[in-house]
């Protein structure tokens, strides 16, 4: 692999890449005159996100939040609800901490230093390098899923990039290939060329500008590049979860700051154990989370929804008090609310909540009889 990185014409390739990009480049809102705070919020939205939500996510985001200052001074329910779809609840958390930071200690501008952007909430290795590179054009390689995939077949790497000296070797490749002074180019170059020509499966070799120095193309690997490891098992979990409807209102409460859809609303519920029924679940879960007795009075829908490596099948089912109305003694939540079907659109929920919530409202079925 060391006699291919020194074969490689890096001229070639660097000048091969930049008229690619400067021709068939993604034309992105926050490419018109790069804007830190833009590229930023793109940065974040385009995790686990795709282009097309990503931008259109983008746009209305900053219809509401302009700047720095308007995400840092808002709540953090409006942050969530703008967030609201795109899943990972934990980026709009960071990025509403980072906003407070850049207005404390930055002037409420996204800082100019990788070392500083690396040090808020959110930014790991990647971000910061991405933001120091596109929104401040300074020489920082940008290494993330697609770019590795253009690197392994470039170089015909026969390592998985599951190990880290392949990561490793990459990152390396990647910044010896980064031109001075051209980062911001070079390195969204790359980005476009492993979403658009360079991608995963059928990618469109005859039209790729680095065909001719593809060490994969010519020994005919493309489709075996990137090597990839034994794939890791899915994990199932299956959940149900309680409407409960009382006096034309339906109960929410409001999970947690610190789990992994802190802050988000839900029907109480959760996991069923062994031998259980979706029904005896959600009886056992309001006891368990809010000290009501309920009884379940129908089904709503049964909703998939996959996460990172879970698929979760949640079935959710209508319920009523089966006693006189008081005040729930909360265990997994911080609060609770009693709101109109109508209200449950503006409380941000995790996607499978979602998922019920647009059953109920599309089925005319919301609850409430
Ligand atoms: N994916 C993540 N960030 C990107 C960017 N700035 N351009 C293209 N694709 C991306």
């Amino acid at each position: 692999m060391r006699a291919m990185a020194e074969n490689m014409d890096l001229a070639a390739v660097q000048s091969a890449l930049g008229q690619w990009f400067r021709q068939l480049g993604r034309d992105l809102p926050w490419r018109k005159d790069y804007i830190p705070y833009h590229v930023w919020i793109s940065e974040i939205m385009l995790q686990q996100t795709q282009m097309e939500r990503g931008v259109w996510y983008f746009k209305r985001w900053l219809t509401r939040f302009p700047d720095v200052g308007a995400v840092a001074a808002a709540g953090e329910q409006e942050i969530l609800k703008y967030w609201e779809g795109l899943g990972y609840y934990a980026r709009a958390r960071n990025l509403h901490k980072a906003a407070k930071v850049m207005v404390e200690l930055h002037r409420g501008e996204v800082p100019a230093s990788y070392d500083i952007l690396l040090s808020l909430p959110g930014i790991g290795r990647y971000t910061a390098a991405a933001i120091a590179s596109i929104a401040f054009n300074q020489d920082v390689a940008v290494v993330d899923a697609n770019v590795e995939r253009i690197f392994a077949r470039l170089y015909n790497m026969e390592t998985p990039l599951r190990n880290r000296e392949a990561k490793k070797r990459i990152q390396q490749l990647a910044t010896e290939l980064l031109p001075a002074g051209e980062a911001r180019i070079f390195n969204q170059a790359l980005m476009d060329l492993g979403g658009l020509v360079c991608i995963p499966k059928k990618p469109d070799c005859a039209n790729c500008p680095l065909a001719g120095h593809c060490a994969a193309l010519a020994a005919g690997t493309v489709a075996e590049r990137p090597v990839v490891a034994a794939a890791g098992k899915t994990i199932l979990i299956t959940m149900a979860t309680g409407v409960l409807e009382y006096d034309g209102l339906i109960f929410i409460q409001q999970r947690m700051a610190d789990d992994v859809w802190g802050s988000l609303w839900e029907f109480p519920g959760g996991r069923m154990e062994a031998g259980e029924t979706p029904e005896q679940t959600v009886v056992r879960e309001y006891r368990e989370e809010t000290g009501f007795a309920v009884r379940v009075t129908g089904r709503i829908a049964t909703v998939i929804h996959h996460y990172m490596q879970y698929k979760v099948i949640l079935h959710g089912l209508y319920c009523r008090l089966d006693e006189e109305l008081r005040v729930p003694e909360l265990q997994a939540a911080q609060d609770f609310r009693w709101v109109t079907a109508q209200d449950l659109s503006s409380y941000g929920f995790p996607a499978g909540h979602r998922k019920l919530i647009k059953y109920m409202a599309e089925s005319g079925a919301d609850g409430i009889s």
